[in-house]
């Protein structure tokens, strides 16, 4: 044998025994993403979109979705989407997919038509996922799925849409689904006991990645478009986290467990906000969402008003001044929001339909009270502030500090 090959066979025993998980530097298992705001809507209703999102998640029907807008009808159309370049098929095609950790399946088809080359395999199977801010319907394939150079899954299940079956998808091609194995139960219309394979599992199932994980890099921005995440399969990334992850296990409370669930509580300054309950950690998410009793206890602790034009929550810039952090326990480690980690960015104010001027706060109502399974959703504001990893393997979430902790971008 050839040492190097020897050293390669090495190398690759201590990384399937190694204890802990895998650090990757510079690999080629790591995919950028990047956040698009989908500016021509006008004001954009964000708050709309992620509360139909989180009624659906928590299983209710939409009969009960928050009508505090009156008429206006829940808007389907993208918002605010966070985005990685999927290729499939040989010859490939690249499809822009939005990067959910919460859902599983992952499909195409949405705005570019998906081309069928030579690795496409019609399975005859139809599918269909509803996600309350969107839905959509097709056939199941599988088909050669590329993450970037270097990760190349072959035979990998993926729904196939059209621009006529997908509903709430404008200006993206699909989804990357990075959520549990059991929330692809039933999407198989006529398999309902069947499950489909995620991308991630076929990752580790095809030797490409020793462990089930996914790290999950997000910066802060004030842009419309930026490229400023990164997804690390099978693994995390050093370089995007500060100190070192804390781990919690998946809660065993439903319907959160059925997630990336967790149990953590919530205080503002000293103040109780959320005793120690199960929700969830949300890429498709923009916002933070609370059970509506610690909604209240927000916008009393931190003498916030409802803003009429946004549904946001609305401060002063005196009471911008003497905001307290919010703390997010999670096992033993907290995670502190500083003040301007809870404002939404002030260059973005009119894209939301609000007044460049003020401060708007990221905390919302989730709609519901505590005590139901699912009383917070920790979404993207939560997430570009703490490095997060999906550990399936031993079945637990972990965050680390970043440099953008503490950042004052917003
Ligand atoms: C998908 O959403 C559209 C628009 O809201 C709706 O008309 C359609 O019935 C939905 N389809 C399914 C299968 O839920
Ligand atoms: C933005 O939304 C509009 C209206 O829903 C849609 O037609 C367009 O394709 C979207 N553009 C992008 C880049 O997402
Ligand atoms: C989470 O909280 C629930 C309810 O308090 C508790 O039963 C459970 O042991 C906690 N831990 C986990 C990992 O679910």
């Amino acid at each position: 044998m050839f040492p190097a090959a020897s050293l390669l066979i090495t190398l690759l025993l201590a990384l399937s025994i190694a204890a802990s998980l895998i650090e990757v530097r510079n690999s080629p298992v790591t995919l950028p993403i990047a956040r698009r705001l989908n500016t021509s809507n006008g004001p954009i209703n964000l708050l709309q979109r992620d509360k139909a999102r989180a009624a659906a998640i928590k299983g209710r029907s939409f009969s009960t979705l928050d009508r505090r807008t009156g008429s206006t009808p829940v808007t389907n159309d993208e918002a605010v989407s966070y985005i990685a370049a999927v290729s499939v098929g040989s010859p490939a095609t690249t499809y822009n997919l939005i990067v959910d950790t919460g859902s599983s399946n992952t499909w195409v088809g949405a705005t570019t038509a998906y081309a069928k080359t030579k690795t496409s395999v019609n399975t005859g199977q139809p599918v269909a996922v509803g996600y309350g801010s969107g839905n959509f319907s097709g056939t199941e394939y599988t088909d050669t799925v590329s993450l970037g150079s270097g990760l190349t899954i072959t035979k990998q299940s993926i729904g196939v849409s059209s621009p006529s079956l997908a509903s709430g998808f404008s200006g993206v091609d699909g989804i990357l689904g990075l959520g549990p194995l059991d929330l692809t139960y039933g999407t198989l219309t006529n398999k309902p006991d069947a499950t489909i394979p995620t991308v991630t599992q076929n990752l580790h199932s095809q030797g490409i990645i020793s462990q089930i994980v996914v790290g999950i890099s997000f910066e802060p921005t004030t842009s419309v478009t930026v490229t400023n995440g990164e997804l690390t399969f099978g693994g995390t990334d050093a370089t995007k986290y500060t100190g070192s992850i804390a781990y919690t296990p998946i809660t065993t409370t439903s319907p959160a467990s059925e997630y990336w669930g967790i149990n953590e509580s919530i205080t503002y300054g000293s103040t109780t906000i959320l005793s120690a309950t199960a929700g969830i950690v949300d890429t498709g998410t923009t916002l933070i969402y609370i059970a509506t009793d610690a909604f209240k206890r927000y916008q009393s602790a931190t003498g916030s008003t409802l803003d009429e034009a946004t549904g946001f929550l609305r401060i002063t810039s005196s009471q911008y001044k003497t905001l307290k952090n919010l703390n997010f326990k999670i096992g033993s480690n907290t995670y502190v929001l500083t003040p301007n980690g809870q404002i939404w960015p002030r260059s973005l104010n009119t894209y939301v339909g609000g007044s460049s001027s003020a401060v708007y706060l990221i905390v919302n109502d989730i709609g519901t009270p505590s005590g139901e399974g699912l009383d917070f959703i920790n979404g993207y504001a939560f997430l570009e502030r703490f490095y997060s990893v999906y550990d399936t393997t031993n079945s637990r979430v972990g965050f680390a500090t970043t440099k953008y902790t503490d950042a004052t971008t917003n």
